[in-house]
């Protein structure tokens, strides 16, 4: 475990899959929103179970916090590093031809999310925390997706998480084959199917948020 942290290669590796991580997050965390879409009481249900289970509370929202800071930090080491063990600029930088903008650019969209996920954390877990630890009110089953709804009647909020979706996509398209590839899937035959796959994963898991934003908006 320790070898893990110390060589460059370990750290990529707990990088991806920290990363593989909140990839099958984001898709259960997709998949209950969307019930808002569909109805007030499948939804309800749903954050209800999510709510008040003591294994998800207790055992795997800690674990999805310990994960989205580890995967922030370990960015940041490793880029730190990278540019550390490469402190003259290579003489002919033509960034364009050799790489994408998204691989260029991870710490900037990851930094927008983490940014988004500051607001985010304020529009509902705090809001959360504070009725259920705080004010200790009583566990009401169908207060959740009122409170969803109206979180999108603000137009700036929507554009604000709209975007933050947008860079949520961009920097999928690049996070999503590099982790796979950090954990040794190389192979000719395979590699085409993974980047295939992370393409439309990056723009169906952004677009499916940025529809239920724009959904309770426009159903004020
Ligand atoms: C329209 C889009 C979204 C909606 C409506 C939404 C809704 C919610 C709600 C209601 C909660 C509170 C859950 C609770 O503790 O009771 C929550 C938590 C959270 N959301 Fe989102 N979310 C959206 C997009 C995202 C995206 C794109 C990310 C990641 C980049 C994200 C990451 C999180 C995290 C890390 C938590 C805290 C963990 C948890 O309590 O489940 N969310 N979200």
């Amino acid at each position: 475990m320790a070898g893990l942290m110390t060589s460059t290669v370990g750290r990529k590796y707990a990088m991806a899959l920290s990363a593989i991580f909140l990839l099958i997050f984001l898709v259960m965390h997709l998949a209950v929103n969307m019930l808002s879409v569909f109805g007030e009481t499948a939804y309800n249900n749903a954050s209800y179970f999510m709510g008040y289970n003591p294994m998800i509370q207790f055992l795997m929202q800690p674990v999805l916090v310990f994960a989205v800071f580890f995967h922030f930090i370990m960015g940041l080491v490793l880029e730190y590093r990278n540019n550390k063990a490469r402190p003259v600029k290579y003489a002919i930088h033509n960034g364009a031809a050799n790489s994408t903008w998204m691989s260029r650019n991870m710490l900037i969209t990851g930094a927008v999310i983490l940014a988004f996920l500051g607001l985010h954390m304020y529009d509902f877990w705090v809001h959360e925390m504070n009725y259920k630890y705080v004010e200790s009110l009583p566990a009401e089953q169908n207060r959740f997706w009122d409170d969803l709804h109206a979180k999108f009647a603000d137009p700036f909020r929507v554009g604000a998480y709209i975007i933050s979706f947008i860079l949520l996509g961009l920097h999928l398209a690049h996070g999503f084959q590099s982790s796979f590839q950090s954990l040794g899937a190389r192979h000719p035959k395979y590699m085409p199917m993974v980047k295939a796959f992370g393409n439309w994963y990056s723009i169906l898991i952004p677009a499916g948020f940025i529809f239920i934003a724009v959904y309770h908006f426009v159903t004020q």
